[in-house]
Order: C-alpha cells, then sequence, then structure tokens
C-alpha cells in the first residue's frame, strides 16, 4: 500500500518540453486543470499530497517519477538521460531525507530514468532506452541488492520508457502493449494486452487496489475493469502532448 506521492506542479515552461508526439502544443491552464484532478485522484486513493514547487528552470520537471526511485527500504535520485533533465533531480535531495533514512545517488556517467522501473515486489525491472544506459542500471541493481532487493534488465526497441508500455497492477497482472506482449520476461505474468490504437493507456496505475488510466480509452479501462481493478479515468491529454505518461506525474511511496 502506498501513503504518500511526490508531484511537481507544471511551469509554462512546460510548453517547451521534449516531445515526439506531434499532438500540438499544451494548453497550460488545461494542464493545470488536469494536474489537479489527477492529484484528486490520488488523495481518494488515500494518498497524502508532497508538491513540489514549479521550476520554469526545467520544462519537463512535471514528470517527477523521473528524478527518483523510492522503495520502502531506501530512496535513489537518478542521473537523468536527456540533457535538458538533469538537474530536475536536485530538488530532491533536500525533500526526500525527510522521509527516507537512506537516501542513494546514481553518479555519471550512469544514466536512469525512473519511468524506466518497474516495481514487483521485491523485484525491478530497468529498461535499457535512449534514457537509462547499462551503466546506470548496474548501479541502479548494485544499490537495490544493497537493500535486499532485485533488479533485471530489458532491451527496450520502440518506447520511451518501460512504463509507456507496461504497468503492473499487482496481483501477477501486468498491462502490457506493443514490444512488451511478446518479450520472454513478461511470459509467466497474467497480461491484460492494451490495443495498439490504445497504446497510451499502457502507462496507468494501481494505487491501493484501484486503477487510475489516461481517460479516453475506453477498451482498455474496460479490460482493466473486467480483471478485477476499480478504474479510475483522468484526463492528461495536455501531458501525453509532451511524451509523458499518467505515472511519470507523481512519485508514490
Ligand atoms: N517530455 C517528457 C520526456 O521526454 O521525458
Amino acid at each position: 500500500m502506498f501513503t504518500h506521492a511526490i508531484v511537481r506542479k507544471p511551469s509554462l515552461a512546460m510548453l517547451k518540453g521534449i516531445t515526439t508526439a506531434n499532438l500540438g502544443e499544451p494548453d497550460y491552464e488545461k494542464a493545470l486543470q488536469q494536474h489537479q484532478s489527477y492529484v484528486q485522484a490520488l488523495q481518494a486513493c488515500g494518498l497524502t499530497i508532497i508538491t513540489m514547487p514549479s521550476t520554469s528552470t526545467f520544462p519537463d520537471s512535471c514528470f517527477v517519477e523521473d528524478t527518483a526511485l523510492l522503495t520502502r527500504r531506501c530512496a535513489i535520485i537518478a542521473r537523468l538521460g536527456a540533457p535538458t533533465r538533469q538537474g530536475e533531480e536536485a530538488d530532491l535531495r533536500e525533500l526526500l531525507p525527510t522521509y527516507f533514512d537512506h537516501v542513494e545517488t546514481i553518479e555519471a556517467p550512469g544514466t536512469i530514468e525512473p519511468g524506466d522501473i518497474m516495481m514487483v515486489g521485491d523485484h525491478f525491472y530497468i529498461g535499457l532506452s535512449n534514457r537509462t544506459n547499462a551503466e546506470g542500471a548496474r548501479q541502479m541493481i548494485a544499490l537495490l541488492e544493497k537493500y535486499g532487493y532485485s533488479g533485471s534488465t530489458v532491451v527496450l526497441t520502440d518506447m520511451l520508457h518501460l512504463k509507456t508500455g507496461v504497468s503492473y497492477l499487482e496481483n501477477n497482472s501486468l498491462v502490457a502493449c506493443g514490444e512488451f506482449l511478446r518479450k520472454p520476461e513478461f511470459s509467466n505474468f497474467d497480461l491484460i494486452a492494451i490495443d495498439a490504437a490504445e497504446s497510451y493507456a499502457a502507462n496507468c496505475i494501481w494505487v491501493n487496489g484501484a486503477v487510475i488510466v489516461p481517460a479516453g480509452f475506453p477498451n482498455s479501462a474496460g479490460k482493466i475493469e473486467a480483471a478485477g481493478y476499480p478504474v479510475i479515468p483522468i484526463d492528461v491529454s495536455e501531458f501525453q502532448k509532451l511524451d509523458g505518461g499518467l505515472s511519470c506525474l507523481s512519485l508514490r511511496f
């Protein structure tokens, strides 16, 4: 169960965020409203929200999930792979010791963005992507092992982050689309297959029994509901325009 979530409000600089989506420029006011609805959904799932102030220095900083990996035993501060995102993690150094006795850090030349990390119990799958390199994954696995966890890597070919296309919903259930439907690493899970036309919905989050999904993907929501999960649809269209998934908007612990 999670008790807390860290979020970071978008600043107007988000209009200059990294994107390959070709969905147009985000509407900032709408993004703020959507962010607020997202926070309310997390609260409805029982989480206490820690809101970091927005910053105009980093256009993508609302995607706070990429700045650290938070576990029950330690927090690990990331070193982000996108050059314009390096430094987003600095404010976490001050914040995390309030909540974690052990705070570790990934060092250069390692890069890792925790959008590439999926927790399944005490095991962590780490996507090797354009943002997460082998050295970042090696350091992350060594730190996880120090705290009694395990980790393994998954090579990505198409997706931005591992969790762009795969989400663990507990109870051995895995939402997956695209390249992840055929990965041997995931063949023992009960797969909830997301159609290519709704691939954005493969990034969803289990929060204390419910699943928060992006609104507008009824087929996927229906499949997740049929698997036994109450579904909370939240519109995050303005973040989708920046390649950002729903999970990227919070750090849950
Ligand atoms: N725009 C989010 C990212 O590229 O990380």
